[in-house]
């Protein structure tokens, strides 16, 4: 593999980029964010025994928690990153999307799937016994279609032609986004086909297992850090610290991750070597964990104080952190002796939250930060001080949350493992719980003040200094 060692803060300015399509995205992907919180905080309270809507079929606590997991993921992960990339990728490659009407089909068609995958779960109860491909079955082969249209007109098309045209190596970025792409096409089709039609049983557990931790590991993951190679370095206006050690990460997570998802179903029927060798291989992935986030501190300590005064920064330290602290945790759940305590336990969703939330949806928050206020046309964001409000309620909201969770767990696998009857661990668990839910409360109510200063920037009168269409890089490093 060629890579540009170049940094995003060499590259040139233009007007590739179709600000409006990334508005649509971002803006859409914090609409979906705020409805998929709202679901998590009522069926939350269904722990406290208190279900804010008790005996409505359409708002079932089961319906209500699949709508919460899906909307973050689906509604609020891939779209806003889906938005990021339009942006990042066209910077990187001084190329547009292939065809801007499809690039708009992209979206609308993203945007329906998204409808009517809610209207199915809520309105119809449809739903797949797949853990995140729960999507009602019909919809399965049109995600493919979108899929497909998406990869090759906004993704793998401009970077293509960059890489043939231009005669250039490609930047780290890129690559992260060519693999997350050809590997979540792969992933969605076994994972979502093969189990419900070909291959049932403890077989198909195996594959889902490989669905869910790919869409995390293969999705999630090289999405993540693509979007933070690029822009640590631009905010910083510092290249990234060392790029053989960012092959390194990419390689390792490109080797390691996709023999992982047994390790979601120990001690389950799988057979037994599958399992161990899903350990072992989990160990290696550690090595992506260090290398990663050893290049993400070295190139911030470039730029000093600026890692904690500015603020899409911090959004990406603290995520960094998060990353760092939740792997620390996997590196016990992983194990097989950790697991007979852990296994259905709140120390998972813990686990889910602080990575989901805490890592990836901060550097989209991060990225945001930085992003909204230019694809809107404006210099700054309506209200700084929201933002700074928001981060600090949803920082310490999400840690939080995992503290409590993690405590939950842990007193939950103690309780099953000492054979108790199964309502002591309830009752033991209630206090957690109902913390669960405040810690939510402060996370929602930061999320909402980031929003409405979104929607506020946007309507803002103030007179853009520059033309949204040429939004100006930075000037090189
Ligand atoms: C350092 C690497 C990681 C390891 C070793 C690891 C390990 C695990 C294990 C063993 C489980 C299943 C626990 C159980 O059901 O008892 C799990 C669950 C989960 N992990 Fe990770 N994880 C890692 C990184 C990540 C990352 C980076 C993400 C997100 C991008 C993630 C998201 C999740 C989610 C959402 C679940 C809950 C789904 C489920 O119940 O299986 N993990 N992880
Ligand atoms: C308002 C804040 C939130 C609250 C109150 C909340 C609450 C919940 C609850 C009650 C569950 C079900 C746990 C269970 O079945 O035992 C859950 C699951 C989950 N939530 Fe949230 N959530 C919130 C925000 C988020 C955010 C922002 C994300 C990610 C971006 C997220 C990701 C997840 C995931 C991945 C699961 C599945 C965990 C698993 O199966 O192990 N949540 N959440």
């Amino acid at each position: 593999m060629t890579v540009q060692s170049t940094s995003p803060t060499a590259m040139p300015s233009d007007d590739v980029v179709n600000v409006t399509r990334v508005r649509w995205w971002l803006g859409a992907a914090f609409f979906w964010l705020f409805a998929a919180m709202l679901a998590g905080l009522i069926y939350s309270s269904q722990y406290l025994r208190m279900y804010v809507f008790p005996g409505i079929e359409y708002l079932s606590p089961g319906r209500v928690r699949v709508t919460h997991t899906s909307g973050v993921a689906f509604g609020f992960l891939v779209t806003s990153t889906l938005g990021l990339m339009e942006y990042v990728i066209p910077k990187l490659t001084q190329r547009p999307v292939l065809n801007q009407k499809v690039g708009w089909f992209a979206f609308f068609a993203w945007q329906a799937i998204l409808v009517a995958t809610v209207v199915g779960y809520l309105g119809f109860g449809q739903m797949q016994a797949i853990e995140w491909g729960e999507t009602p079955v019909w919809i399965d082969p049109i995600v493919m279609v979108a899929l497909v249209i998406v990869t090759a007109n906004n993704i793998l098309g401009p970077i293509f032609q960059h890489a043939t045209k231009s005669g250039k190596g490609l930047y780290v970025s890129l690559w992260y986004f060519i693999a997350a792409f050809v590997w979540t096409g792969v992933n969605y089709f076994v994972g979502n086909f093969f189990p419900e039609y070909w291959v049932p049983g403890s077989a198909g557990a195996s594959l889902t297992s490989m669905y869910i931790h790919d869409l995390v590991g293969l999705y999630v993951t090289p999405v993540g850090w693509g979007l933070m190679y690029y822009l640590v370095p631009v905010v910083l206006k510092k290249p990234v610290f060392s790029h053989n050690v960012s092959l390194l990460g990419f390689w390792a997570l490109a080797f390691l991750y996709p023999l992982n998802g047994a390790h979601h179903y120990l001690h389950s029927p799988i057979p037994m070597w599958v399992q161990a060798m899903s350990v072992l291989a989990s160990v290696g992935v550690h090595l992506v964990v260090y290398t990663v986030i050893y290049n993400f501190w070295q190139t911030l300590r470039q730029g000093g104080t600026d890692s904690y005064t500015k603020l899409p920064l911090r959004w990406f330290v603290a995520g960094a952190v998060s990353y760092l602290l939740t792997c620390m945790q996997c590196a016990l759940h992983v194990t097989f002796t950790v697991q007979e305590h852990v296994h259905f336990t709140d120390w998972v969703v813990g686990h889910a939250h602080f990575v989901m939330f805490g890592t990836f949806s901060f550097f989209v928050f991060g990225f945001t930060v930085y992003l909204w206020p230019r694809v809107c046309g404006r210099t700054t964001w309506h209200s700084e001080t929201a933002n700074h409000y928001a981060f600090w309620l949803m920082a310490v909201g999400n840690l939080t949350m995992w503290l409590v969770l993690m405590i939950a767990g842990l007193i939950q696998g103690q309780s099953w493992k000492g054979l108790e009857p199964f309502t002591k661990s309830v009752t033991s668990s209630a206090p957690y719980w109902l913390a669960r839910t405040f810690t939510g409360i402060a996370i929602f109510v930061g999320f909402s003040l980031m929003f409405w200063n979104m929607i506020q920037t946007a309507r803002s009168r103030e007179e853009a200094e520059y033309d949204p269409r040429t939004i100006p890089s930075p000037s090189p490093a």
